[in-house]
């Protein structure tokens, strides 16, 4: 599970003044299978640090191709390395492909909506081009927000995508920064904008499932207005995107407990290894002191967003920070991100990284 591969950069493309698409192949010549809208961690040796981020994938996998598209943050030392430093011939270590933000493969859902906004297009165009060259009766329809039209990503490609898929591709774009020839398209795309386009323009009751991938507030903004449309919650889907340059490294949770300060022993098990590493109830998370004890466990943005991290609590039990990535289901069942979580109550704890 927290095995990286070598990959080669076979190309880069520069997709917009401010980001670069690279195409990846493993050395070892062995394919990585994937999903389209999942994602590869990426580690780079990066002025001495291992540097690790999340990218998705925005090739899909009927291309047979890995390219991940990487939009250069202010002050991201992963982001500034590929789109300034890195070349072709270099050699990035990469996770396999994960994430759960993928294609509805369900044969009923034929009607697909997605709402990116900017880099959030990543994983989006992998599920377009999926979902229109593999299913012949499928429909998509995108709403892609951009400050201004220089920084469209994939621009060409989509507009290819629509040359290609004339009857079935539909695209909207949302410029916050620029005039738009029609008055809708222009400004952010908040409640007020969405409680206009969904009865004007998009009738959200005609579509089995919608892709949202953007900052919170968008996504919890299409939801709702979604939602409240008449869409049911089961079938949007989403993916937040943030453009934070570090990761969270410490707890933001404060705490007042006569126990806060206290160290309990955690059992780690991964990859059938069980290692016991010791943990303060507050501060450092349960990743972070596992790292430190040298124990190699799985992990990306440390944000509590990719869910690199996600692992069961077999005993004990831990609280978490944040959670942009767990559903509701899954943390009653026990599962956590690591990265976000701290020993809570009584022992003995067990964190798994080898449950499904
Ligand atoms: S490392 Fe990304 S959610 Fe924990």
């Amino acid at each position: 599970m927290s095995k990286f591969q070598t990959l080669r950069v076979t190309e880069i493309c520069r997709e917009t003044s401010e980001s670069v698409s690279i195409l990846l192949e493993p050395v070892s010549g062995e394919s990585f299978i994937f999903l389209a809208g999942q994602y590869l961690t990426l580690l780079a040796k990066i002025d001495g640090d291992d540097v690790r981020r999340s990218y998705s994938l925005c090739s899909s996998p009927s291309e047979g191709v890995l390219r991940v598209a990487v939009k250069e943050v202010p002050g991201g030392k992963f982001s500034t390395f590929c789109n300034r430093v890195l070349a072709v011939g270099d050699t990035l270590e990469s996770l396999p492909p994960d994430g759960r933000f993928t294609r509805d493969f369900n044969d009923s859902v034929k009607n697909h909506l997605a709402i990116a906004a900017g880099s959030g297009i990543t994983p989006v165009i992998s599920i377009i081009k999926d979902v229109l060259s593999t299913d012949l009766s499928a429909k998509f329809a995108l709403c892609y927000v951009n400050k201004e039209t220089s920084s469209i990503i994939f621009k060409d490609e989509l507009s290819d995508l629509k040359d290609t898929y004339l009857e079935r591709l539909q695209l909207f774009n949302f410029l916050t920064r620029e005039p738009a020839e029609i008055e809708l398209f222009s400004g952010r795309l908040d409640s007020k904008r969405l409680s206009r386009i969904f009865p004007e323009v998009i009738s959200p009751s005609s579509f089995d499932v919608a892709y949202l991938c953007g900052p919170e507030s968008m996504i919890s903004d299409c939801r709702t207005a979604l939602t409240g449309a008449g869409m049911p919650d089961s079938a949007v889907k989403y993916e937040l995107f943030t453009s934070s340059s570090d990761p969270v490294k410490e707890s933001s949770v404060e705490t007042t407990s006569s126990t806060s300060g206290e160290e309990v022993e955690v059992s780690i098990v991964l990859d059938g290894i069980t290692t016991q590493v010791s943990v303060k109830r507050s501060g450092k998370s349960i990743l972070q002191a596992a790292l430190d004890s040298g124990v190699d466990v799985p992990f990306s943005c440390q944000g509590g967003v990719c869910c690199t991290c996600r692992c069961k609590m077999t005993s004990g039990s831990a609280s978490m920070d944040i959670n942009f990535a767990l559903e509701e289901e899954e943390v009653e069942n026990g599962y956590v991100l690591a990265c976000q979580s701290h020993p809570e109550g009584d022992g003995p704890f067990v964190m798994d990284f080898d449950q499904p």
